[in-house]
């Protein structure tokens, strides 16, 4: 190749470089994509292609060398000139006064302080050493003072510089901060582990911890690792501000991802404030944390304060209460749910847990039971997070009794004693009586009154069970036949109860078409597709006779559905309980086919997040479906508007960065009520 030749495509790899840092920059560190995926793909070709034709060009912090590295055949042991250290603990907004307490008097100060407020990542702490704005060097923290080389490895974190960007930064830069994976990412490693029956990780940490252990970069690269850079260690030949909250924005311009929930507080009520708002957002995080770390935010007042032993006296971690913990299995029950499922639940000896006492906790399946490996009496690990129900996550091995017993699989349903269905290839086990299974039964009225369905208020759970249990109700319909006497007879039922039940019932009669095909508990037809369906047939009959073609024109029906929708209207007894209730004046205002116009946000994708006051997030949904509008689970660049209640957390973050429209509930039902939607 020319001398000329050679100097062109120079040129061209340095831009072609220059540009994918960038996209890359914008991508990891500031969430903020600014090219569609296939284009980024192209110049990174462009970039390989050109590399491969011009090897001597090649060069260790190209965007394109992020895998080079080989397998190791073992770890290097690194020092860390300044030692890693670790963070002491507050449980208590008390014990948060008592630390604000100890600083202004070892200060002798009289003034409140500034303190730097971030999320405590539940991942590995690392550090990254730069020399003249290269990556030397990534490595873990180890005990402290000596840990391993993992530089292979942090080379595949889309989200950490190669080379540093922009200018100012010191000759010699360590950065510290936290790897971890996101859940989606932690989800899909275990889905794929299942299926190819590898190892299946307990929780993101250990997952991101067995990733940074690997010897063959390769597995790193292919689970997207994440990291959040939280500070400062060896720094030489230059200077870095004065503030904890201005370095880390100084490292962000650097090319370092900072959290976008970091922020300052005054004082230990000021942390308080932060603390509680942390809380609420916690649970809508697309990471775990366990807590939130204050630091006192102006370094000359870290310095005077200095450490003591192993932690600094100017930081401290408040933990939130823990999400896992340990705690005996005592046993395994078999519920029987609405469609039969038959779901082993296990008792346990009850447990604090995510901030409530857990005596049940889901094992999901029998697959789950046989990868858990757990027996009755084992020690278990319990997860609760926000309010998702509790989960046998893992067993104590080292911890199991002598006397364990193996969990065994019923062969015939624990209610009715009909045969069970196992099918091939299918995870959930089915009852195969229907509703001659009395627990069907229960699920399936109690489906029926709940409050998104015909919203019978004062129908509670165990009020169902009773009726069921007395025979006085064989199907949701033998509801509306319920008399006063038969009411006022049963146990702990006031004469008053059963007259405001009676009510209850007489007014969930007028309901709307959507609720009704939604409370018939038809499988896979959640509100949204109910809704489709009422709003495409506008008529109950027609939804009834409509063949699987007719069926799989409607909106989010697929094959399966639509053979659920025929098989429970074929079923003799359903048509016979649908009657029955009409018969008892179950009614509905007549549901008009939608004209063009009632379609005012047809085409566009809305997103609803956080709490809101007047309705569910579900109705919202719901509602904003039935003018035409697609709603969408997560935020993206094709969102039209995204609705945000208290409490929003990523999702809101990720609309404000990408430029989506946000609007509150309240201009949201002004909206919904100039189009003629309304709150049910
Ligand atoms: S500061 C001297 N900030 O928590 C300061 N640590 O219990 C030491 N961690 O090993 C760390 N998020 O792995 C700091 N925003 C954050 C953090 C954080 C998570 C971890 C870190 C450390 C452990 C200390």
């Amino acid at each position: 190749m020319s001398v000329s030749g050679s100097s062109a495509a120079a040129g061209e790899i340095a831009a072609l470089r220059e540009q994918l840092e960038d996209h890359n920059y914008r991508y990891y560190v500031l969430d903020e994509p600014s090219i569609p995926d296939a284009s980024y793909d192209r110049l990174m070709r462009q970039l390989r292609d050109l590399e491969a034709a011009n090897p001597e060009l090649q060069s260790a912090d190209s965007p394109t060398q992020r895998v080079g590295a080989a397998p190791l055949s073992e770890f290097q042991q690194v020092t860390h000139e300044l030692p890693m250290l670790s963070l002491d603990n507050a449980f208590s907004a008390e014990e948060m006064l008592d630390f604000e307490r100890r600083i202004m008097a070892r200060l002798k100060r009289e003034e409140p302080i500034e303190f730097a407020c971030e999320p405590k990542l539940d991942g590995i702490a690392v550090s990254l050493l730069y020399r003249d704005g290269v990556l030397e060097r990534g490595a873990t923290r180890g005990d402290g003072r000596t840990g391993e080389d993992i530089t292979h490895n942090i080379r595949t974190v889309q989200s950490i510089p190669l080379k540093l960007r922009g200018e100012g930064y010191p000759a010699v830069l360590e950065v510290r901060g936290e790897v971890y994976l996101p859940h989606a990412v932690f989800e899909s490693i275990n889905a794929k582990a299942r299926a190819e029956e590898g190892k299946v990780f307990v929780n993101p940490r250990n997952a991101a911890a067995g990733t940074l252990r690997q010897l063959d970069p390769r597995i790193a690269a292919e689970r997207p690792l994440q990291m959040c850079c939280y500070s400062v260690g060896l720094v030489e030949g230059g200077a870095l501000p004065k503030r904890h909250s201005d370095i880390l924005d100084a490292l962000q311009t650097w090319g370092f991802r900072i959290n976008a929930d970091s922020d300052i507080a005054t004082g230990a009520a000021g942390c308080d404030d932060y603390y509680q708002a942390m809380a609420h957002k916690r649970d809508g995080l697309p990471y775990d944390i366990d807590g939130i770390v204050f630091k006192v935010n102006d370094i000359a007042l870290q310095e005077a304060l200095g450490f003591v032993s192993r932690a600094p006296r100017w930081a401290i971690a408040r933990k939130f209460p823990a999400q896992e913990e340990s705690t005996r299995l005592l046993d395994v029950e078999f519920q029987v749910g609405r469609t039969g499922a038959v779901t082993p639940v296990a008792r346990l000896d009850p447990v604090f847990v995510g901030g409530v006492t857990v005596s049940n906790a889901t094992l999901h399946n029998r697959d789950e039971i046989e990868r858990l490996g757990v027996m009755r009496g084992d020690s278990v690990v319990v997860r609760r997070a926000g309010d998702v129900i509790p989960q046998v996550v893992s067993v104590i091995a080292d911890q199991r009794p002598t006397d364990a017993k193996p969990i065994v699989f019923p062969e015939c349903c624990p209610v009715c004693n009909s045969a069970l269905e196992f099918i091939e290839g299918e995870v959930v086990v089915r009852c195969s009586a229907g509703l001659a299974c009395e627990a069907q039964r229960k699920q399936s009225i109690k489906h029926f009154a709940s409050r998104r369905a015909m919203d019978i208020e004062g129908l509670g759970d165990k009020l169902v069970d009773q009726l069921v249990d007395e025979d006085l109700v064989h199907s949701a319909a033998d509801l509306y036949a319920l008399s006063q006497q038969q009411l006022a007879g049963l146990e702990r039922m006031a004469e008053k109860s059963a007259a405001n039940l009676l009510d209850a019932l007489a007014k969930s009669k007028h309901t709307s078409l959507p609720r009704f095909i939604y409370s018939l508990g038809i499988r896979e037809v959640g509100e949204a597709t109910a809704l489709n369906l009422a709003t495409h047939f506008g008529d109950l009959n027609r939804l009834m006779d409509a063949d699987e073609e007719a069926l799989l024109a409607v909106d989010d029906v697929g094959p399966v559905v639509a053979d659920y929708l025929r098989q429970f209207f074929d079923a003799p007894q359903n048509i016979e309980v649908i009657n029955a209730l009409v018969a008892h004046g179950i009614q509905w205002p007549a549901v008009e086919a939608p004209a063009a116009d009632a379609q005012p946000l047809a085409g566009e994708t809305w997103v609803v997040t956080g709490t809101l006051d007047s309705m569910s997030r579900d109705e919202a949904k719901a509602q904003l479906q039935s003018l035409g509008a697609k709603v969408a689970g997560s935020v993206s660049k094709n969102t039209t508007r995204l609705v945000a209640g208290p409490g929003a957390g990523s999702k809101l973050a990720k609309a404000e960065s990408l430029g989506v429209e946000v609007i509150d509930e309240a201009a949201l039902l002004a909206l919904l009520q100039s189009h003629g939607a309304a709150p049910a």
